[in-house]
This record gives C-alpha cells, structure tokens and sequence, in this order.
C-alpha cells in the first residue's frame, strides 16, 4: 500500500556517519514529505552521496535514525531491507549502465527476480512505458555506447522508474551534460513526480536543477543541514554556505 499525501516518508534524525577520523555527516537533519522534490545542494566531498547510501541501507551510520516509510533501516534484517529497497528507484551518479547490455536488458536489470513470475509481454510493456515517459520510445536494442550522455541520463531514469517506485533518489542527474540538456532532465524530473506520484530526493549542486525541480532545498555544509526552504527564501539567503550556489 502507498503512503498517504501529506505523510513523512523519509525522516533523518541526528545522523553522524565517519570513516576513520573524516566526520562526513555530523548530526544531519532532514525529512521528505510524499509527492515532493527535496533538492539536497552541497559541495563535491560534503557527503551528498554517503546520505544516500545510508538511506538506502548501503553503508551503516555511526548514529541516529534513517527511517523510510517509518522503519528505521539500520535496524533492519536483509528481508525487511530489501522490501524498501523494491519501492526506492535509484539514479546512480553517471548513469551507470551496463555497457555489454542492450538498453531492454538494462531495463530489465531491476526486475531480474520477477521475470519468472510476470508475463514477458507484461515486462515488455513496462520497459516501452517507462522509455516513453522519458522521450526514448523504441530505443529497446541500442547499445549505451551508442547514446549520448543525455539520452544515458534518460536511460537511468527509465530504469529508475521501472519499478513503478514510491521514492526516488537522484545522484546528481544534470552532472556532465550541458546546460540545455540539464534542464530538460530538470523538467523530465517534474514530469516523472507527477506522473508517478513519486516522493524524490534530488542530490545536486546544479541550481537550476534546484529551481526547476525543488519543492524544498536543503543546503548541507560541513555535515550539517545548514538551511532549508524553498527556491525563493534561499535566494534571499544572506547565509554564505546558500549564496554560494546562487551567485
Ligand atoms: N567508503 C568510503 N570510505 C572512506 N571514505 C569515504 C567513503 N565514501 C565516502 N567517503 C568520504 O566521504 C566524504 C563524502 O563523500 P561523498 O561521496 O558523499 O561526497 P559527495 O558530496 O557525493 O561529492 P560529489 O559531489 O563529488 O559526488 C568524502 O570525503 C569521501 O572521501
Ligand atoms: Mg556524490
């Protein structure tokens, strides 16, 4: 069943995680409300892709809560794990196909454990609605060295969708492409959020990614959640760690 509008659907609380003596997130706050975009900017090292994986359950926090859906995902077996998992879709940050897979096999990837149990025409079905619903219908048997690295992005996102996800997260989605390109991904994200009805966490340092795709910003700095508002209060931001990405 899926959560009701409104309701919290990712809730970090006090999370620190460190590798060895690097405090990567020290005491980090954030939460997701269902249906919206929560743009997260930060600079290139600031941990962006490390709160990620712990929402994910990929890598173990030091402390603190990491809850998705209301379970806390620290605390969970490999069976209650992996149950979130198959309703959080994924960007990876650069894509992240299979370069020996045709486009159809990489598509198929995330669902490998339900072919047996679907109808293959079913599969056939999602793999052409999710390649629709990103502008690269009957693109199935190319190859990923044969797409540029905007159409890879789209790639990513069809397979992100795949699953028909409650949650998604972005990795950096404009990253490497130019700007026109990343707009376009930019709206292809909203596009996806109302389609979809998904709840996204959009991990960035692209503002106009920010602007197009935001419903609420947070700007992580040295670990912490140093503001969080919308596009328009953090462009009326005197704080430095915000001005930065809008200068
Ligand atoms: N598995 C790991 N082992 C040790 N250190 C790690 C590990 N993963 C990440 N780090 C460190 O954590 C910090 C944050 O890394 P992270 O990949 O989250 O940055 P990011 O904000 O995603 O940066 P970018 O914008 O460049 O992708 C870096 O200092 C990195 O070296
Ligand atoms: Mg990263």
């Amino acid at each position: 069943m899926n959560s009701p509008e409104g309701s919290t659907i990712i809730r970090v609380e006090h999370l620190i995680k460190s590798f060895d003596e690097n405090v990567v997130l020290n005491d980090f706050n954030v939460s997701l409300e269902k249906g919206k975009n929560l743009v997260i900017l930060g600079r290139s090292g600031s941990g962006k892709s490390v709160l990620l994986k712990c929402i994910m359950g990929l890598e173990k926090p030091d402390s603190g809560k990491v809850e998705v859906f209301g379970k806390n995902i620290p605390e969970l077996n490999q069976k209650n794990l992996d149950a979130i998992r198959k309703k959080i879709g994924f960007l990876f940050q650069g894509s992240a196909l299979y370069d020996s897979m045709t486009v159809k096999e990489n598509l198929e990837f995330p669902m490998r454990q339900e072919i047996n149990k679907n109808s293959r025409n079913e599969i056939d079905e999602r793999i052409k609605k999710a390649l629709k619903s990103v502008g690269l219908p009957g693109t199935e048997n190319m190859m990923p060295t044969e797409l540029s690295g905007g159409m890879k992005k789209r790639i990513g996102l069809a397979r992100a969708i795949i699953r028909n996800p409650e949650i998604i997260l972005y990795d950096e989605p404009t990253a490497g492409l130019d700007p026109v390109t990343g707009k376009e991904i930019s709206h292809l994200i909203v596009e996806i959020q109302n389609q979809y009805n998904t709840s996204a966490i959009i991990i960035t340092h692209d503002i106009s990614c920010a602007k197009i795709a935001a419903n609420k910003i947070v700007v992580l700095e040295n670990g912490i959640c140093k503001k969080e508002g919308t596009y328009d209060e953090m462009l009326k931001s005197d704080d430095k760690a915000v001005k930065q990405f809008f200068e």
